[in-house]
């Protein structure tokens, strides 16, 4: 078998795992999720959540991998094994299933974004009707094509490799796409009216903390924008070295993404209000909305070219992470080596998403059940698993190895009983609620 990839240094391990974690959750759901759940008021849950739980459920995940060299597939069956229970093929199926179906959903949307992202470049965005052309686009044959063309930029990147793919791409793309966030935001800041959007987005309306479902929203948000789902953090962990340090990495992670998720509504709030369009727009407000203000504003088409360009970034960088997932769970049950198994599984998933392009009933159908039920439960089973199942004791010893600041038994309480807890009730209440993820 071929000897097991690593990150080459710390940076670039956290690089791609800021690359896993920021991405369409941050620019496409968080603005509009904010939007439609009282603007600031939605950020004191969603901070609570990120931090405390996204940093738990990263360090663990990070820990799991690191501490089997495995991702969760073999990682869940060498625990089985060693505690000699049966089951463990089938338990961790589950989560690489789980991501696997996300990559699928996932990649239609980054084909949305190529699609819009041509369209910028060849200045068809600005001579069709923005309205119509999204209602027919989506949903349709036509978003095939930059479904595959999406796929294909993905399994280029996990083709070559942890080091020469994953890592260097990330290691370009990430600081690239915080810079033209921070100038787009700039952009959108000084544009007149803007403060409006800056207020929408400061001044709280707090009667909104009242009602459950912005929790559950922000609870929602908060796993799917770190990539919580058993799976594809594991996998990036098992690809780390002993010296680097896990709750350090897991922090930066769930700090930089939050200043993603931010910048993004920094981005797009502002320039909203600023053309006096409805924040509470919902999924099109990247979609219909942007464009229609890209239209408007002076050098919009460059600028509208730079937006989808970040986007993309923000998007592949992601999506590489969730083909890896399954791709190295093949590779570990399997004699297969990456470069076959990274087509077999990208090709399997654009297949089986056909049907979801052709129908946003079934769009939304398959990517709630993923990720209001599949993604949370696969998280729930690597933390049973790490803590219950295995040993909560040495997995924390895990956690310490080559951390600057060691954790202690308030952590492993946290994470064995308050992260489980709240990680049931994100199933349940996501069942009741129907779409939180
Ligand atoms: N965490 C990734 C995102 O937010 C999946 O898009």
């Amino acid at each position: 078998m071929a000897k097991r990839e690593n990150f080459k240094s710390r940076a670039g391990f956290v690089l791609a795992c800021i690359g896993a974690a920021v991405g369409l959750g941050n620019i496409w759901m968080f603005p509009y999720r904010l939007g439609q759940n009282g603007g600031a008021a939605f950020l004191i849950p969603y901070f609570i959540f990120v931090l405390l739980l996204g940093s738990t459920g990263l360090i663990t995940e990070f820990a799991f991998g690191r501490k089997f060299k495995a991702g969760s597939m073999a990682g869940i069956r060498n625990v089985f094994d060693e505690k000699k229970k049966s089951g463990g093929l089938l338990v961790g199926l589950i989560p690489v299933v789980g991501l696997a179906g996300v990559f699928m959903f996932y990649n239609i949307v980054v084909g949305w974004i190529l699609k819009y992202f041509s369209m910028s470049v060849s200045g068809e965005l600005f001579s069709v009707d923005v309205n119509s052309f999204f209602d027919g686009f989506a949903g349709n044959s036509q978003s095939i094509i930059w479904n595959f063309i999406a796929i294909a930029l993905t399994l280029i990147i996990v083709y070559m490799g942890v080091t020469k793919g994953i890592e260097l791409i990330n290691k370009i793309i990430m600081p690239l796409l915080f810079i033209i966030f921070i100038l787009l935001a700039i952009r959108s800041l000084t544009l007149s009216g803007a403060i409006e959007g800056v207020k929408y987005l400061l001044n709280p309306k707090w009667e909104v903390l009242l009602k459950p479902n912005t929790w559950i929203m922000a609870l929602g948000q908060a796993f799917f924008t770190v990539s919580l789902n058993g799976c594809g953090m594991v996998v990036y962990g098992s690809y780390m070295k002993k010296d680097f340090d896990i709750p350090r990495s897991a922090l930066s992670t769930a700090i930089l993404d939050t200043l993603a998720a931010l910048l993004a509504s920094f981005v797009i709030m502002p320039a909203v209000f600023a053309f006096k369009l409805n924040p509470m727009a919902g999924p099109p407000l990247l979609f219909i909305t942007m464009p229609t203000i890209f239209r408007e504003m002076p050098g919009g088409r460059i600028i509208s070219i730079i937006f989808f360009l970040s986007i993309l970034f923000a998007a592949i960088s992601s999506s590489i992470n969730m083909l890896e997932g399954p791709v190295e769970a093949l590779m570990s049950q399997t004699r297969l080596n990456r470069k076959k198994a990274s087509i077999i599984i990208a090709s399997i998933g654009f297949i089986l998403s056909i049907p979801l392009n052709l129908s946003m009933g079934a769009f939304d159908s398959f990517t709630n059940f993923i990720t209001i039920i599949v993604s949370p439960t696969a998280a729930l089973i690597v933390f049973i698993v790490f803590y219950y199942v295995y040993d909560s004791r040495k997995a924390l010893e895990e956690i310490n190895v080559g951390a600057s600041r060691k954790l202690g038994v308030t952590f492993l309480n946290f994470a064995k009983y308050v992260f489980v807890f709240i990680t049931v009730l994100v199933i349940i209440l996501g069942i009741i609620y129907g779409g939180i993820g």
